[in-house]
């Protein structure tokens, strides 16, 4: 039955386009396309688009790649993709033709209309009508043998989604993404106007922001090492295109995360005909999403650096470093994580200073995936214990968080009384001053929302309103701090 749908399908693309040199199919399906026609694929469909005519369309729409003309400008085979066609149908009643080719992300005309054709003269599909004589309204189900077909399909791969897109077109996305991105001051102090930093670390920040490579950031806890990291993300905003999923050697890995990769508001078109011509002109097998912001804590392990296969699923899931190709991957309290950091080390040591990695499917075989997403490494750990020279000179910036200045705990301090509604009073602050002082406590930038958010508990509790007094400040200190002789 492949054999013949094959046949079928390779003669309906040879008549619906007479420029296409046909579609991979029979043997080659599923199997990844080869470099060459990877490469002819991708570039066909950008030197197409290009000469397509300008609409005007929505700027954000306009950051997609264009829509690929035909099947081999996929670089998927006509098989994989009649397969997920017949997934589609299988959990629905019916679908119109162009829901159809908006479930896959493809155009209609070009590649799922001959899909579809195909399909039907298969008999794997039958059409139950449509509300005009424009084809893209046609209703499919599917018939007996295509429901036999479907679940032969779902027995392989469960993936049901838009089709992925080829390693190849992801990598090359990836590095025309990656470009080092323009930082300037007002930026950064934009980014961090609501903590209380020093003009040194601004500085700091905005050169490792830009260079798009890594982070170190250590000192005592609750400095702000993670707020800092957070604020990153600001400095760079902007939005990417990511895949939903992509394809190596036959097998899907599924990239897009809506947890990581928050969409854009786009204008969703509602009319059939407007999706059609969305469809027509983007490749919406990608998505707008703004740039990914990665965070790891502690659940860090060696296994959850490679792909995640699920067997009963029988697709993979990307690990978070592919996630975040693009944006930032903070590791969070690094160190204590039950990875040793020394096997971060090995493991990491080629994709942080090459920006490839690699990956492995469970059949064994190996492949390069882009790593090409700013690092950051942030710990309340003595370095020197953590990692020895080689790593540390690996890490490009190294970015000491310190305690706060008295005059900056001030302010952290004045800051969180103005967002609290608490009104702030000197003499209580001179009092907790000599406090930190008598019983040798360093202070923290952490203290003020702490200590605040206690007087605050107290008040509630007294059904008071909260205000400042040493006395206040005696009892959330008592609470806060562990004092064991
Ligand atoms: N520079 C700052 N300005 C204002 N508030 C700050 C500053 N630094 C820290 N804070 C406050 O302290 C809290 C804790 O900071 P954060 O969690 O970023 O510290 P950390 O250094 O990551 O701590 P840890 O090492 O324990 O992970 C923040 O939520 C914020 O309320
Ligand atoms: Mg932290």
């Amino acid at each position: 039955m492949v054999d013949k749908l094959d046949e079928l399908l390779r003669r309906q693309v040879r008549r619906g386009d007479a420029e296409s040199s046909g579609v991979q199919g029979g043997a080659d399906a599923g199997r990844a396309p080869t470099p060459a026609a990877q490469s002819s694929g991708f570039q066909t469909g950008l030197s197409k688009a290009r000469q397509a005519p300008q609409e005007p369309h929505s700027p954000l729409s306009g950051q997609l790649p264009p829509a690929p003309r035909d099947i081999e400008s996929t670089g998927l085979s006509a098989t994989y993709l009649a397969d997920l066609i017949l997934k589609h149908l299988y959990f629905e009643n019916e679908l119109k033709s162009i829901e159809i080719a908006d479930r896959i992300g493809l155009p209609f005309g070009g590649v799922t209309e001959p899909l579809l054709t195909a399909l039907k003269a298969d008999r794997s599909v039958e059409i139950r009508g449509g509300e005009s004589t424009m084809s893209y309204s046609w209703r499919y189900v599917l018939t007996g043998r295509g429901a036999e077909r479907a679940k032969d399909a779902l027995a392989r791969s469960f993936y049901v989604g838009k089709a992925p897109v080829s390693m190849y077109d992801y990598y090359t996305m990836v590095a025309a993404q990656a470009v080092q991105p323009e930082v300037s001051v007002d930026q950064v102090r934009q980014a961090y106007s609501d903590l209380i930093v020093t003009e040194d670390l601004l500085k700091k920040i905005g050169p490792a922001v830009s260079s798009n490579k890594s982070i170190f950031m250590y000192g005592p806890p609750g400095n702000g090492k993670t707020s800092i990291a957070e604020r990153i993300f600001r400095v760079l905003g902007g939005t990417l295109c990511i895949p939903h999923a992509v394809e190596v050697d036959g097998h899907v890995i599924k990239l897009y995360d809506p947890f990581y990769h928050l969409p854009v508001q786009d204008d969703e078109p509602q009319s059939l005909e407007a999706r059609d011509r969305k469809l027509s002109r983007y490749d919406c097998r990608w998505n707008l999403s703004r740039r990914p912001f990665v965070v790891v804590g502690g659940e860090l392990t060696l296994e959850t650096l490679d792909l995640i296969w699920n067997d009963s699923a029988r697709y993979y899931e990307a690990p978070f470093q592919l996630k975040s190709n693009g944006g930032i991957l903070l590791i969070d309290d690094f160190g204590r994580q039950v990875i040793k950091p020394q096997d971060l080390l090995n493991r990491w040591i080629v994709p942080l200073e090459k920006g490839v990695d690699y990956l492995t499917l469970h059949t064994g075989k190996k492949f390069e995936v882009p790593f090409r997403q700013l690092v950051v490494f942030s710990t309340n750990l003595n370095p020197a214990d953590l990692v020895d020279e080689a790593f540390l000179r690996r890490l490009r910036y190294k970015i000491e968080i310190p305690n706060p200045t008295p005059e900056q705990f001030v302010g952290i301090f004045h800051t969180v009384c103005r967002n609290k509604g608490i009104a702030y009073d000197e003499p209580t602050m001179v009092y907790l001053m000599q406090k930190y002082d008598q019983l040798n406590v360093d202070p923290r930038s952490c203290h003020p929302r702490d200590l605040l958010d206690i007087i605050i508990d107290e008040a509630r509790f007294r059904g008071e309103r909260a205000q400042l007094s040493p006395a206040l400040i005696d009892l959330a200190w008592s609470s806060y701090f562990v004092t064991y002789k």
